[in-house]
């Protein structure tokens, strides 16, 4: 889909659908002004529409109708910004998720879109960069193995252009805007299709294939270790999960550098759990448990998803990633519980359950982007099930070493809406890793199992400040939303986005 801007009058022009979004006040919608605005001489017509609908103006809430000649669009669709004193830029986004999400299904293939009369805080190119990336995240679809012959699996028609018209936006700031949202989109919408892909598709030999050609494409460099080189790096615990697979892992090394050297010397480390498919190996999952296995390498994919946009961003600051990727099966070469592993810093770990295998890969990702000159590391896995009861579907939970990463973090999260939740690293826990045989163990038990998860992996944080993001519970999402279909959200891209790109966040946590 094409997402432009065109100075103008939204509702001139003619199109399929025109998408109108309202906010409501004290006295909910104002239906003369919402005509007056769109030109329409009588509004009662669309008022009794609405109050048949229940269409009342709430947050990301739709109502599609056709205007039948009083319009030059054929259709309208109202979408919902809720209270006008409330309106913020996760808010637009949604809204205008929702309305291109309508005008799809309701067959419309060339879209006009107004922005919002008032913006409340956020400003008109911000409101705009929200709206587009609202809508190509919204819009976004996995349909690469659906077929197109048979009618009763068609595709319902994509829209092909989506475009802004407003006259109070100066051009230049627009396409700046519009730019920033193709880059975003682009990042979460990447991230989404490596998640969807089937474990069979997306190996770890795939996955770095892929990796390499999106640093290609970005602007970044890569170096890809394969067995050799992991056996000599002594990633014995990347090599242990991986071990059962036909499909061996990749340490996947990406840099990003900027185009005018940094001021100081910060350098954050991003480390990503990419296993492609979890079967729990030995300590198998049963049936339910593994049905969405192959999105375990979620974190992975946010972390190339953020890569591939840094350039586009104009991200200030040098940043190191790391993809650890390993498919965790059964077979002879498998590992089994009663393993000790010797860690790349030394540390021992005592296998209990080959089911906790993204705290090991990740152990040797950690250490790894350290000695590669992190200042910081910030990890992504879908790591416990725990973290998923504790917090529900769609809230990622938030470990941290240092207070002020944490903050940055959380507010970075809370500018994109992406929900983030800090839990705590309680050290009376810490017992309940304590090793029998090695220096820890790879489970502390069902309670507490996302903590517990957490103090594993700070073992190998070499001392650096440490952010862990617990995605299981909102890396997939079991039903659509107004920012996407069900399956692979690409949560993570937009809050590493924001962490990485504001300016307001270029010094080192804790300085
Ligand atoms: N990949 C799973 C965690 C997971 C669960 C992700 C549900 C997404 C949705 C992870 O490798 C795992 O199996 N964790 C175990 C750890 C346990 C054995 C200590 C879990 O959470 O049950
Ligand atoms: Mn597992
Ligand atoms: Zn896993």
């Amino acid at each position: 889909m094409d997402i432009t801007f065109t100075p103008g009058n939204p509702a001139s022009v003619a199109c399929d659908a025109l998408i109108v979004p309202v906010a409501t006040g004290d006295d909910g919608l104002d239906w003369p002004q919402i005509g007056r605005d769109i030109g329409l001489d009588d509004a009662g017509e669309l008022a009794a529409l609405a109050s048949e609908g229940r269409f009342t103006g709430a947050l990301a809430q739709t109502l599609a109708v056709p205007t039948f000649g009083s319009l030059p669009a054929r259709r309208l669709v109202v979408a919902g910004l809720g209270s006008a004193e409330r309106i913020s830029d996760e808010g637009i986004a949604r809204a205008l998720g929702a309305a291109a999400r309508a005008a799809r299904q309701a067959g419309a293939v060339r879209v006009i879109a107004a922005l919002p009369h008032d913006t409340a805080g956020s400003d008109l190119s911000a409101a705009l960069e929200a709206a587009a990336t609202g809508v190509a995240m919204a819009t976004y679809r996995f349909d690469r193995y659906r077929g197109a012959a048979a009618p009763e699996v068609a595709k319902t028609p994509e829209i092909t252009s989506l475009t802004f018209v407003d006259d109070r936006l100066p051009e230049a700031s627009a396409q700046t805007a519009l730019d920033r949202a193709a880059a975003v989109a682009g990042a979460v919408n990447l991230a989404r299709d490596l998640v969807n892909e089937p474990g069979a598709f997306l190996t770890p030999e795939m996955l770095a294939a892929r990796a390499r050609e999106i640093a290609a494409e970005s602007g970044l460099t890569i170096d890809i270790l394969g067995p050799d080189e992991l056996a000599e790096l002594g990633a014995a615990a990347t090599l242990a999960v991986g071990g059962g697979s036909a499909h061996p892992p990749r340490l996947i090394r990406l840099r990003y550098d900027p185009e005018t050297p940094p001021s100081d010397s910060r350098v954050p480390g991003l480390v990503g759990k990419a296993i492609t498919f979890d079967t729990g190996g030995y300590s198998i999952k049963p049936y339910e448990a593994m049905l969405d296995m192959k999105g375990d390498m979620a974190g992975g994919a946010a972390v190339l998803g953020a890569m591939s946009a840094l350039r586009q961003l104009g991200c200030p600051v040098p940043v190191e990633a790391t993809i650890c990727a390993a498919e965790n099966m059964i077979s002879g070469a498998a590992f089994r519980p009663g393993d000790v592993i010797r860690g790349m810093n030394g540390v021992t770990m005592e296998i209990l359950s080959t089911d906790a295998e993204g705290r090991l890969v990740l152990a040797d990702g950690m250490v790894d982007t350290a000695r590669r000159g992190a200042t910081e590391l910030i990890d992504l896995a879908t790591l416990t099930g725990a973290a998923v009861v504790a917090l529900g579907e769609g809230t990622t939970a938030l470990f941290a070493s240092d207070d002020a990463l944490a903050e940055r973090l959380l507010q970075a999260a809370d500018e994109t809406g992406e929900r983030l939740w800090r839990m705590p690293l309680t050290s009376e826990l810490e017992k309940k890793i304590e090793g029998d045989v090695a220096d820890i163990k790879n489970t502390g038990g069902r309670a507490g199992g996302a903590i517990t998860a957490a103090l594993f992996l700070q073992h190998f944080r070499e001392g650096l400040p440490w952010a862990h993001l617990d995605i299981a519970g909102a890396s997939m999402q079991s039903k659509p939303n107004a920012l996407g279909p069900k399956g692979g959200t690409g949560v993570g891209v937009r809050t590493l986005l924001e962490y990485l790109t504001a300016s307001t966040q270029n010094e080192a946590p804790g300085g």
